[in-house]
């Protein structure tokens, strides 16, 4: 990283390679949603500090008890309901209409992309609002929270269903992941916004765009472990930064 760049010169060097680049990526996590009033995985306040992961977000914790891993997914898409996009999901939005080739990865499951306006999108941990059927595999939208039946039963075959995420211990979908590194491979510019990079994926994808030839970015009020992977790292909220961002690139 170019620790000596003020976050002016960052904003500016990226800003400079956003303007002339044909392809664009963006990397999310809990971080965008944080000023939405979603609370992020680590750091103060952090869910896995209150929540133990392994009784709640692994696929034998959903064997021992489907009731309590629901009812704890039900519990955050209350939260996930109550929040709205704020100024960063809105910016990562337009984005989108600026670039013919753009792609939106992001770790956060709560649905707040999607109701800012992003359509291009791999939700890669799924999403909070969906349901799959351990019996017969149909993934399914499930609005309602609180949900009205706990475990929630498939609507296609009855079969028991569980939360459309990616639990510790199990495999990101292939295709998806797939269609996510071909992209990084030609992107010009790859911008990461609030992601510890604990889970390490997004630090596998940063360095492999980067490799690729990427200008790489970071947006982060905490150094995370993409921080010694970025040309440049912002230092700040998201929900200030983005809308900083957008000003600089003009019409
Ligand atoms: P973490 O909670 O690990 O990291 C959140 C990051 O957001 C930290 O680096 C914070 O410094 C940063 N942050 C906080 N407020 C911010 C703000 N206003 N603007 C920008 N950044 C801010 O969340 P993730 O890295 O997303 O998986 O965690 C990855 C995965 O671990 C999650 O998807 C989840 C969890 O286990 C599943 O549940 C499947």
């Amino acid at each position: 990283m170019n620790d000596s760049m003020s976050n002016d010169e960052a904003l500016e060097a990226l800003a400079e390679r956003m303007r002339t680049a044909a392809s664009v990526a963006v990397i999310t996590g809990a971080g965008i949603s944080a000023e939405s009033g979603v609370p992020t995985f680590r750091g103060d306040g952090g869910l896995w500090k209150n929540y133990r992961a392994e009784e709640l977000a692994t696929p034998g914790a959903f064997q021992r008890d489907p009731e309590l891993v629901w009812s704890w997914y039900d519990w955050r898409r209350g939260i996930c309901a109550k929040a709205e996009p704020n100024p960063a999901h809105l910016v990562t939005a337009r984005l989108e209409d600026r670039y013919k080739d753009f792609l939106l990865i992001t770790q956060n499951v709560d649905g707040l992309h999607g109701r800012a306006g992003s359509r291009r999108m791999a939700e890669i941990h799924g999403n909070i609002w969906r349901g799959r059927c351990t019996a017969c595999g149909d993934v399914f939208d499930t609005p309602e929270t609180p949900l009205p039946e706990i475990p929630v039963p498939c609507p296609s075959c009855g079969g028991r269903a569980r939360p459309h995420i990616v639990w510790f211990g199990e495999s990101y979908d292939s295709d998806l992941m797939e269609g996510v590194y071909r992209f990084l491979m030609n992107v010009e510019v790859l911008l990461v916004i609030g992601t510890s990079g604990m889970v390490s994926m997004p630090v596998v994808l940063a360095d492999q765009a980067r490799r690729a030839g990427a200008f790489v970015a970071e947006v982060n009020p905490n150094p995370s472990e993409l921080s010694s992977l970025a040309h440049a790292v912002l230092r700040g909220k998201a929900g200030e930064l983005l809308p900083e961002l957008e000003r600089r690139l003009g019409n």
